[in-house]
């Protein structure tokens, strides 16, 4: 039976299947509180799992894999991991690749075109094997029995940034984009004003401009979205969506804001 568990009184600190399905599952590895605990920015990391096929979302920073594989293994064995996902360069999204090249020899790397032959310095020696990378339009990957469509979000805030859209849950897992920075505790946004708060200093600063914004916006707004999982923050659902794309359209940010 499908199903959802997007509940306002989720923890953010715990593990939970956000959405399952008929052989599919979305899981959120409940990280948030690790990083922060070392004075290092929070992240949300997520596996995708269809028909015994696993597809690891932004695994995080150096010092938060062992929680990670202690996570993963409650659902599923390492050796099923066939895509580790990296939505873009960042320390807090890649951190931890060095080791989960070596954990998971199986798997293979998903990353933007502009970000593969900088994985040598994650110490991955054979990228032509290991990488698959993501063109600037986008493509699909097929996990299990489901195509997850790889969109561009380039410039916000990385050059090379992109989302996932699962087309069975139907999340849009935005990386960077969605993000909130603050002392809150909750996973999904219940209050959207008093969320707009935590949301608005990120985009403006981190986002390169409005142009950027309304290419993305183009890109996803008419799509059927359940719900919005930023790599950072809280989980964006139901109404809120069409709340947050208002609140991007008109967003002035980066060098929207800059002076001579
Ligand atoms: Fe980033
Ligand atoms: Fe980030």
């Amino acid at each position: 039976m499908e199903g959802y568990k997007l509940s306002k009184d989720l923890h953010p600190g715990e593990d939970v299947v956000l959405y399952e399905g008929y052989n599919h599952k979305v899981i959120y590895l409940g990280t948030k509180g690790i990083s922060s605990g070392i004075g290092a920015v929070d992240v949300l990391s997520y596996l995708i799992v269809d028909n015994g096929e696993a597809f690891l979302v932004d695994p995080g920073g150096y010092h938060i894999f062992p929680f990670l594989v202690f996570k993963i293994s409650k659902y599923i064995p390492l050796d099923s991991i066939k895509y580790i996902y990296f939505c873009h360069q960042d320390p807090d999204v890649c951190g931890s690749l060095p080791m989960w090249k070596d954990v998971c020899p199986q798997a293979k790397i998903v990353i933007g075109e502009l970000w593969v032959r900088f994985l040598p310095h994650f110490g991955v020696s054979d990228i032509s094997k290991r990488a698959i990378a993501i063109p600037s339009e986008g493509k699909h990957i097929n996990l299990g029995k489901t195509p997850l469509e790889i969109i561009p979000a380039h410039y916000l805030h990385s050059p090379n940034h992109f989302n996932i859209y699962d087309p069975v849950s139907k999340f849009l897992f935005s990386g960077d984009i969605g993000i909130a920075l603050g002392n809150f505790s909750y996973l999904v946004v219940d209050d959207w004003l008093e969320h707009l708060e935590y949301l608005y200093t990120p985009h403006r600063i981190l986002m390169a401009n409005n142009k950027a914004v309304k290419v993305w916006l183009n890109r996803v707004k008419n799509r059927d979205i359940k719900a919005i999982l930023p790599q950072h923050g809280a989980i964006i659902v139901d109404k809120d969506v069409k709340n947050f794309f208002k609140f991007m359209e008109s967003l002035k940010c980066g060098t929207d804001l800059m002076k001579d």
